[in-house]
């Protein structure tokens, strides 16, 4: 039986930063026996309509999960546990802000059951910290970092970079300054300026440019080859593992595997028998409790895909990963045959173009050059 990703978002943040588009909110006085329960209840209710299923992983994203209390953390894992049956060495992993405040609560949050630590680094450049508007000093980060390995068994953090004006030569050297702190797995985006988010609007009055595509691709193979130096290699476009120390929970999204997002605007995608079931909460916070407390689930809108949704899902994902996709498991979980969901004249001039290849074991995956061009290749690909 496919096996179950589990995510649970947490909304609430310190502040807003200034690029960021996740659903994250700056709030006073958390309810927080209230959101205790409303996780539950979701978890619950989501648990009921599936029956038992194998858990693979665990996920707190969002906001700033670091500022959960504790025992809502552990509630949350000892009742998934519960519900549904889960190996030994389940992995849970949670993400972190580098503050004073939270490093000082992580052991507490290993003793919740967390194994694995994604911490919010961003930079270690204060110039760029202050350009990013995080809470954090680079000293800080450094520390929690620290604090991190010597607590959790598995621990990555996240770097954003292509920044306004980064030179090359100074993000290879950042990056050698992180790698050398890193433990098997690191995060590794480029800045992009997201609709909504005040970068946006800063961009677009010109208050800084970013680089141009020529320089943000010259930076990404600065970045492929200063983390292989340190045998961390690109299993997908932004994220850097030593083998076997990939996210098994963002795998599971990107091998278009079965997850269940509980929390305000997660997404969840479930196949039930032929049926493909795509489901959203509400975003807003509020609202979500609101309907959690008054119906035992906070769904905003739920639909079933259509075979062709679910193929251009599988390969959008798919073709992220190094490993590519494997054509049986794409006709499993969409309904179609790779023959049908794409235009046959297009993949193979997509493979003569250079952009995708076939690799020994079959699998059809995206070439470096190939994986840069997705969103403009995929469009072409699908029928
Ligand atoms: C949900 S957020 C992080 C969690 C945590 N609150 C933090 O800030 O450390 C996940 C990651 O996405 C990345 N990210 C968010 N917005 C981005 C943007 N506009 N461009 C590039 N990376 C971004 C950041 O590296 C961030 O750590
Ligand atoms: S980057 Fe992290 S801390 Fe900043 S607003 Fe987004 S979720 Fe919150």
């Amino acid at each position: 039986m496919e096996p179950l990703a589990l995510y649970i978002h947490w909304p609430f943040c310190l502040r807003k930063c200034p690029y960021c588009d996740f659903n994250s909110h700056v709030r006073e006085g958390i309810d927080q026996d209230a959101w205790r329960e409303g996780l539950l209840r979701e978890l619950r209710h989501e648990a009921a309509r599936l029956g038992p299923r194998p858990l693979a992983s665990i996920f707190f994203g969002g906001g700033t999960p670091s500022l959960m209390p504790p025992a809502t953390v552990a509630a949350l894992i000892e009742e998934a546990r519960r519900l549904f049956p889960a190996p030994s060495d389940l992995e849970v992993t949670l993400e972190a802000n580098p503050t004073s405040v939270e490093a000082a609560r992580l052991a507490e949050i290993r003793a919740a059951g967390v194994n694995r630590l994604s911490l919010g680094i961003q930079a270690l450049d204060p110039a760029a910290l202050r350009f990013l508007g995080r809470e954090h000093s680079a000293a800080e980060a450094v520390a929690a970092l620290e604090t991190g390995r010597a607590i959790f068994p598995r621990l990555s953090f996240d770097l954003i970079y292509a920044r306004p004006g980064q030179p090359e030569a100074a993000w290879r050297a950042e990056l050698r300054q992180a790698l050398a702190l890193a433990a098997d797995h690191l995060s590794l985006y480029q800045l992009t300026i997201e609709p909504g988010t005040r970068f946006a609007t800063e961009y677009a009055r010109g208050a800084f440019a970013l680089p141009d595509p020529d320089e943000a691709a010259r930076l990404y193979w600065a970045t492929v080859e200063e983390a292989g130096r340190f045998s961390l290699a690109p299993y997908e476009i932004s994220n850097y593992a030593q083998p076997g120390a990939e996210s098994r929970h963002n795998l599971a999204y990107w091998r278009y595997g079965d997850y269940l997002g509980i929390g305000p605007g997660a997404h969840q995608r479930l196949l039930l028998g032929e049926r493909m079931l795509a489901t959203r909460r509400h975003r807003a916070p509020e609202e979500w409790l609101a309907r959690v407390t008054r119906q035992g689930h906070g769904t905003a809108e739920e639909e079933e895909l259509l075979p062709a949704d679910r193929a251009r899902e599988a390969l959008l994902m798919g073709l992220r990963l190094a490993e590519g996709i494997d054509p049986a498991r794409i006709a499993t979980r969409s309904g179609l045959t790779l023959a049908e969901a794409t235009d046959p004249a297009m993949l193979l001039a997509c493979i003569e173009e250079g952009y995708l290849e076939w690799t020994e074991a079959g699998r059809l995956r995206a070439t470096d050059e190939g994986r840069m061009r997705l969103d403009a290749m995929l469009p072409v690909l699908l029928r």
